[in-house]
C-alpha cells in the first residue's frame, strides 16, 4: 500500500485531489491529509470522502510550518508521496498581509522539504527508492505576459504580487533541495483553476455567490485582464500523471490554451446562472448584468497568464479533458446544488465542523 501525505487537503484543488486519487486508486493508497483549517480550510469539502473511504483517509490538523508535527508524521506512517498544495492562496489578501504568505509558502515549505529530506534519507546521502516530492506551484511565478506569448518551463521568473513571489520562493527551495542534495521531486506549475469546492473569494465562485446574494459584481481596472482557466479536475489529474510518467527533477507547466477576460468570465457566470436557475425562483431577475461594477484596480495587477502546456502533453501524455463551455456549466450547476456548502460560508458555520467530527477525538 502506498501512503500519501497530502498537504492543504482540506482547501479548493487540495479536497479535489483527495478525491480523485482515492477514487482512482481505491484501497491501494491511504492519504494522510494536514491542514491546518485556515479560513480557506473546509472539512465539509471532504464530507464524502472522510465517509467512503474512512478506512484509508486520516486527517490532521496542524500546520506545516510545525516541525515537530511534521516530522512525527514521517515517523508515524511510512510516506511514500508528499503532494504539497497547503499554501496562502489569494493575491488580494497577500497585498494587505504578506507576512503569513511568507511564513507558510516559504518557511512551511522548508518545513516539509527538511521533513521529508531526513525520512527519505539512506545513510550514503542517496534517497529510497519510489519516494518522491510534488511542489503544487503556479504559472503566476512568470510574471505577466502583454497581448502575445506564453509561460514556457524555461521562461525566467518574474513575480510582481507577494503571493506570486513566495509562490516563486518556495519553487526556488524545490529546486535547490533537488540540485543540492538530488530530492526526488517535481514542481507543477498550473494556469488559473475552477471547480466544485472553490472559496468564494476567487473570481468565479465570487461572482456566483454575489449575483445569487444580489450584490455587486465587482470587476478590476477595465476587466480586460486575461487569465488562462482550467477545470480542477484536469488540475489534479495532471498532477497524478505528472507523478506516474513525469521525469523526476522535471518541472511541468499545466494549462489548457483557454484564454477569457475577467469582463468575459463574468458575463458567461450571469448567463448560465440564468439559463439554470428556475424561473420560479425570485432571485433570477435580479440577475443580471447591471450588478456589473467596475472599481479600482488590483495594485499590481498582472494582465495577461497564458500557459504552453507543451511538455507535459509530450512526455506524460496529459491534455485538459473539460472545454470551458462544458466546466463552467458543470461548476455553476454545483454551486446551485450545493447552497448549503455555500452559506455554511458565508454564516461561518463551516469552521466549527472540525470540532463536530473530530473534537471528541484524539489529537497529535
Ligand atoms: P486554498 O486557499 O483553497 O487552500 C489552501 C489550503 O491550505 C487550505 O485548506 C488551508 O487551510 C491550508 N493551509 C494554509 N496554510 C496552512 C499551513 N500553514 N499549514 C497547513 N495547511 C495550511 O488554495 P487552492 O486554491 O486549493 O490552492 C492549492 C495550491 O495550488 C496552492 O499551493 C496554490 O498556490 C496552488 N495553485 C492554485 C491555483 C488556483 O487557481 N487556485 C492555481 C495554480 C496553483
Ligand atoms: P483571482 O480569482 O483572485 O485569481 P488570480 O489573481 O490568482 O489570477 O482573480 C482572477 C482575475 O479576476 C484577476 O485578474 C483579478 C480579477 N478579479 C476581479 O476583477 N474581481 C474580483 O472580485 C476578483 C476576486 C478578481
Amino acid at each position: 500500500m502506498r501512503t500519501y501525505l497530502v498537504t492543504g487537503g482540506a482547501g479548493f484543488i487540495g479536497s479535489n485531489y483527495i478525491r480523485y486519487i482515492l477514487k482512482k486508486y481505491g484501497s491501494s493508497i491511504a492519504v494522510i491529509n494536514l491542514d491546518k483549517l485556515t479560513y480557506a480550510g473546509n472539512l465539509e469539502n471532504l464530507q464524502d470522502v472522510s465517509e467512503s473511504f474512512s478506512e484509508q483517509y486520516t486527517f490532521v490538523k496542524g500546520d506545516i510550518c510545525d516541525r515537530e508535527l511534521v516530522s512525527g508524521l514521517f515517523r508515524k506512517y511510512e510516506i511514500d508521496r508528499v503532494v504539497h498544495f497547503a499554501a496562502e492562496s489569494h493575491v488580494d489578501r497577500s497585498i494587505r498581509d504578506p507576512e503569513s504568505f511568507v511564513v507558510t509558502n516559504v518557511l512551511g515549505t522548508l518545513t516539509l522539504l527538511n521533513a521529508a529530506k531526513e525520512a527519505w534519507s539512506e545513510s550514503d546521502g542517496s534517497f529510497q527508492p519510489g519516494k518522491k516530492f510534488l511542489h503544487v506551484s503556479t504559472d503566476e511565478v512568470y510574471g505577466s505576459l502583454g497581448e502575445t506569448g506564453y509561460f514556457y518551463e524555461t521562461t525566467p521568473y518574474d513575480p510582481h504580487s507577494p503571493y506570486s513571489a513566495s509562490k516563486a520562493s518556495s519553487d526556488m527551495l524545490v529546486k535547490s533541495y533537488m540540485d543540492t542534495y538530488g530530492f526526488p521531486a517535481n514542481i507543477t506549475n498550473c494556469s488559473n483553476n475552477y471547480g466544485p469546492y472553490q472559496f468564494p473569494e476567487k473570481l468565479i465562485p465570487l461572482m456566483i455567490c454575489n449575483a445569487l446574494a444580489g450584490r455587486e459584481l465587482p470587476v478590476y481596472g477595465d476587466g480586460l485582464n486575461v487569465r488562462d482557466w482550467l477545470y480542477v479536475e484536469d488540475h489534479v489529474r495532471g498532477i497524478d500523471m505528472v507523478q506516474e510518467k513525469g521525469r523526476l527533477f522535471e518541472t511541468y507547466n499545466i494549462g489548457g490554451h483557454n484564454e477569457k477576460t475577467n469582463i468575459d468570465i463574468v458575463r458567461t457566470v450571469i448567463k448560465v446562472l440564468r439559463e439554470q436557475l428556475d424561473d420560479r425562483d425570485s432571485r433570477k431577475e435580479r440577475i443580471t448584468e447591471d450588478l456589473i461594477c467596475y472599481v479600482e484596480d488590483r495594485k499590481g495587477h498582472d494582465r495577461r497568464y497564458a500557459i504552453a502546456p507543451d511538455k507535459i502533453r509530450k512526455e506524460v501524455g496529459w491534455y485538459p479533458e473539460t472545454d470551458f463551455e462544458d466546466g463552467i456549466r458543470k461548476t455553476v450547476s454545483w454551486y446551485l446544488q450545493n447552497e448549503q456548502w455555500k452559506d455554511h460560508i458565508l454564516n461561518g458555520a463551516y469552521q466549527s465542523y472540525y470540532d463536530e467530527m473530530y473534537g471528541r477525538r484524539e489529537r497529535m
